[in-house]
Order: C-alpha cells, then sequence, then structure tokens
C-alpha cells in the first residue's frame, strides 16, 4: 500500500477516549394486548386444570394478540411509550434492534417494521434471535454502538406473537406462553452509570431442547410439516426447566461478579418469568429475599423476549425501582441462550 493510500486509511474512532463514556437506560415502555385468556379458558381447551397450571407454574391467566394484531404492531406501541418517556423523537433513533422469535415474516425484519411504524426514518434496524434471553442480547449490543460512539440513541425491543406458534391442542406448552411487548431507549447521558454489566451465553448442544423444527431451511414450509404439526413450538420442559436454573445462576453470579457486587446490593431482581418454580430455585440459590424479586407471570405467562422488559416497565412504573437502585436482569431461553444485566437505574 501507499504512502498517500495509507493517510486516507485513519479510524475516525481512534480520537475518541471512551474513558467516561456510559451508556443509560433513558426510559423503558411496554405493552400487552387486550385479551386476556385465564387458565379456566383452557380448562376447557385442553385437559388441564387451573389447579395444576397454577401450582406448576404460576401463570393464572396471559393476553392474546388480536388476529390482525402482529408482533411488529405491539412492538411500535411498546416503544412509542418508551420514547414518550425518555423526551426522544423517533428522528433522534440512530438504531432499532428487536429482539423476536415471532417476526412478522421471516424476512424482512421486524425492526423494519417498527422502524416504518414509529417514524424512525434515520434509524438503522435489525431483529436478533436469542428467543427469551434477546432483551438482554439486545441491551448487550446496543450498549456497544453506544460505548464506540458509534450511535448515540439505540431503541431496543423485546417482542412476541407467541400465540401465532402454540399448538393449542398440546396441553404441555399451550398454557405456558402469551404475548406483548416491551421496549429501552438506550443514550448516553453524562453523569449516569445506567447498564453496568450484560453477559450473556449459549449452549447450542441442547439446541433440541426447545424449537419450532419447520419453516426454515431445514425443514421448509410444505403440506407435510403443516400436517405434521411441526411449525409450532415444541419443549422438552424437565430439562429445560433443570438447565434453566443453573445458566440463570451462573449468568447472575458472573454479573455481579464483574461489578464487585453482592446479591446483597440489588434492590429488584427482575428474572424471565417463564414459571414461579424457576425463579424461586434461582432466587434461592443466590441468597436473595423473596421482597427483592419482581414477578408477574401470574399475568402474562411466559411472553419470552418481552417478558423481562415488560417486568422491567411494570417495576419501574409501580414505584418498586427508583432512579439510583441496582437492578438485576436474568433470562434463559430457547439455543439454549441465557443472561444476566446489572443496571443502576
Ligand atoms: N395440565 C395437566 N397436566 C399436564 C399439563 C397440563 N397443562 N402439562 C403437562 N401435564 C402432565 C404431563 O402430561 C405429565 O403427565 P405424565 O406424568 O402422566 O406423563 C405431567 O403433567 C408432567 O408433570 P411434571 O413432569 O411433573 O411437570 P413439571 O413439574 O416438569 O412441569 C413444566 C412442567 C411446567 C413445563 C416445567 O417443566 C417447566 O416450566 N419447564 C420449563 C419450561 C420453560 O420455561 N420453557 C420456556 C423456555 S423460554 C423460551 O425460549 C421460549
Amino acid at each position: 500500500m501507499s504512502s498517500a493510500a495509507k493517510k486516507i486509511l485513519k479510524n475516525p474512532r481512534a480520537q475518541h477516549d471512551f474513558k467516561g463514556r456510559t451508556c443509560s437506560i433513558a426510559a423503558v415502555g411496554s405493552y400487552v394486548p387486550e385479551r386476556v385468556l385465564t387458565n379456566l379458558d383452557l380448562e376447557r381447551m385442553v385437559e388441564t386444570t387451573d389447579n395444576w397450571i397454577t401450582t406448576r407454574t404460576g401463570i393464572k391467566e396471559r393476553r392474546i394478540a388480536a388476529k390482525n394484531e402482529f408482533t411488529s404492531d405491539m412492538a411500535a406501541r411498546a416503544a412509542l411509550r418508551a420514547l414518550e418517556r425518555a423526551g426522544v423523537t423517533a428522528q433522534q433513533i440512530d438504531l432499532i434492534i428487536v429482539a423476536t422469535i415471532t417476526p412478522d415474516m421471516p424476512f424482512p425484519a421486524t425492526a423494519c417494521l417498527v422502524q416504518q411504524k414509529i417514524g424512525a426514518n434515520r434509524a438503522a434496524a435489525f431483529d436478533i434471535e436469542a428467543a427469551c434471553s434477546g432483551f438482554i442480547y439486545g441491551l448487550e449490543i446496543g450498549q456497544h454502538f453506544i460505548m464506540a460512539r458509534t450511535y448515540d440513541c439505540v431503541l431496543v425491543v423485546g417482542a412476541e406473537k407467541l400465540s401465532s406458534i402454540i399448538d393449542w391442542t398440546d396441553r404441555n406448552t399451550c398454557v405456558l406462553f402469551g404475548d406483548g411487548a416491551g421496549a429501552a431507549v438506550l443514550q448516553n447521558r453524562p453523569h449516569s452509570h445506567g447498564l453496568l454489566t450484560a453477559c450473556m451465553g449459549a449452549d447450542g448442544n441442547k439446541a433440541a431442547l426447545l424449537s419450532m423444527p419447520a419453516g426454515g431451511s431445514r425443514c421448509p414450509a410444505s403440506a407435510e410439516s403443516v400436517a405434521s404439526r411441526l411449525h409450532y413450538l415444541r419443549m422438552d420442559g424437565k430439562e429445560t426447566f433443570k438447565s434453566a436454573v443453573n445458566a440463570m445462576y451462573t449468568a447472575a453470579q458472573e454479573s455481579l461478579r464483574r461489578c464487585e457486587i453482592g446479591i446483597k446490593d440489588i434492590k429488584c431482581i427482575i428474572p424471565h418469568q417463564a414459571n414461579r418454580r424457576i425463579i424461586d430455585a434461582v432466587a434461592e440459590r443466590l441468597g436473595a429475599q423473596a421482597e427483592q424479586v419482581f414477578v408477574n407471570l401470574e399475568k402474562y405467562g411466559n411472553t419470552s423476549a418481552a417478558s423481562v422488559a415488560i417486568a422491567l416497565d411494570e417495576a419501574v412504573q409501580s414505584g418498586r425501582i427508583q432512579r439510583g437502585d441496582l437492578i438485576l436482569l436474568v433470562v434463559f431461553g430457547a439455543g439454549l441462550t441465557w443472561g444476566a444485566a446489572v443496571i443502576e437505574w
């Protein structure tokens, strides 16, 4: 390469001093559809009881999106609420990340549809697929764009219409899931700590525990795949349960270690809202007190990538979390994937 060419190839980031740069969650917002599906409703659909669902999972009801209400619609509603609270206009967003396993369609990305719906026409947009861990994966990715000074404002959304991939004749899975969306506006705000750390993990050896077998390149849609009910979510509940407790505990410990804090320093733990027994087992292993743990799964069931985002929003709006509090988010999902994040609110 000639010396003239070398001069042109200057790294534009080299001028920046990353020290002191922080990534704050400026605001959060969420949205759940109107229709409520209770355990009693499910008793009329499959062979189950309110008592079985309540004692095995803690779930009492879940929300179901309307026929003409899609993942991008719920994502956009949650995003607009978060933007309004943050005092940020859609025009200010540099990047939109949507975490989902139920995109409106395989492509284009649901993030692009959200961009159009909220009018964020300056923003780059893409989806990520890390199942129920998607919101923490999204926060971590968004944070890196902000810390690297690529962008100043990133919108992260977790949104799901899981009712569209649930086999409503399978009692093993249909009682567990619901629809909804949650969003966070990430910004560099001086004198604010925000997202202190986020750690992510995955184990593809356990991919078969939780999947939707058809609809991808391995098994494209066909009359046979539809007849074999392969376009629905499938799960080995018992094995997923065990892996979830271990993964969530390990991720939570790692994020606390990185911040050099203990579980007692955390004001509010917001775990993935999949099963009350998983939440209790993780809390017990962490040595957390019951009053530290935020639970809302009785109202919404498992909303996958939206789960901790909705819970975080509810914890903030109800006053459970105040500015300055330390919060621990901890998740797991299909993949398997997992993650934890410590936030100074
Ligand atoms: N109503 C009544 N009986 C049921 C129901 C139901 N809805 N579902 C299953 N059963 C029966 C089964 O048929 C089985 O009966 P059998 O013993 O006669 O075969 C029995 O109940 C199973 O009972 P357990 O094995 O004791 O159930 P378990 O305590 O494991 O609870 C559950 C099952 C709730 C699925 C649990 O394993 C779980 O929550 N696992 C984790 C699942 C999870 O969180 N997945 C989400 C991952 S997130 C993501 O990425 C989307």
